[in-house]
């Protein structure tokens, strides 16, 4: 980023590369306030309002506790970013991500190889689920297709599977966009299903206008 791109950007977001993939029909990385960002079709997928989201849900985790975390959706990686830069934490995470153009974006224009601790996966988050092993004191679920969630991961089923790859301690947060009349009215049933599933007290921050972050303690 040169100085002059940095300044202006202030004033308008500059674009600086523009592609597509099988996953996502348009990928754009802008410099928007100073700050590489990366956004889809009709969203941010990282370092704007996605990164002011997490920096807001995370504060109600108990972080400093948390060894391992698993993020499905990682983006160009505003998540890592707040855990190790910004909360200078250091837990084991393995991040799982769809598209490796997403992954190519992050590496070439937001240090995401610069993590010690991360764990990249390239991979479908609903096979990940169903398949590993391992199980993790924190999962973020962050998983869109430019501003919706796919409707596979907002099912009785998925949260079956999220609840089994939590330690008895875990916590989980789903993120969640209600842009409208419909995806609002998903909000109330979506905190009931999750209900049914944890057997406990699920909380809803509304964040940044439009996304709902849903929090569960096991
Ligand atoms: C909002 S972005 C994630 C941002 C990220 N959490 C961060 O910290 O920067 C949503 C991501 O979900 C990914 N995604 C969508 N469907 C997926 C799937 N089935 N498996 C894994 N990743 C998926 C998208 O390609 C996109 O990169």
């Amino acid at each position: 980023m040169t100085t002059l791109q940095k300044y202006l950007s202030y004033i308008h977001k500059i674009v600086v590369e523009k592609t597509t993939s099988e996953f996502n029909p348009q990928l754009i990385v802008a410099i928007q306030n100073g700050k590489y960002v990366l956004n889809a079709q009709n969203a941010n997928y990282s370092y704007a309002s996605l990164h002011r989201v997490f920096q807001q849900a995370l504060k109600k985790i108990d972080l400093e506790n948390a060894s391992s975390v698993l993020v499905l959706g990682c983006g160009a990686g505003s998540i890592p970013n707040i855990i190790y830069n910004e909360l200078n934490l250091s837990p084991k995470m393995d991040a799982v991500e769809i598209d490796v153009k997403v992954i190519e974006l992050g590496k070439k224009y937001f240090e995401l190889d610069k993590y010690p601790n991360l764990n990249i996966v390239v991979g479908d988050a609903l096979n990940f689920v169903k398949t590993t092993d391992a199980k993790y004191d924190l999962v973020l679920v962050d998983l869109f297709r430019g501003i919706d969630v796919p409707s596979e991961f907002l099912t009785q089923h998925f949260f079956e599977q999220l609840k089994s790859l939590l330690t008895t301690k875990g916590e989980l947060l789903l993120n969640y966009v209600a842009y409208n009349y419909e995806t609002k009215q998903r909000v109330v049933e979506l905190k009931n299903e999750l209900k049914g599933v944890f057997h406990n007290n699920v909380n809803v921050y509304q964040l940044e206008g439009i996304n709902r972050v849903f929090h569960v303690r096991t």
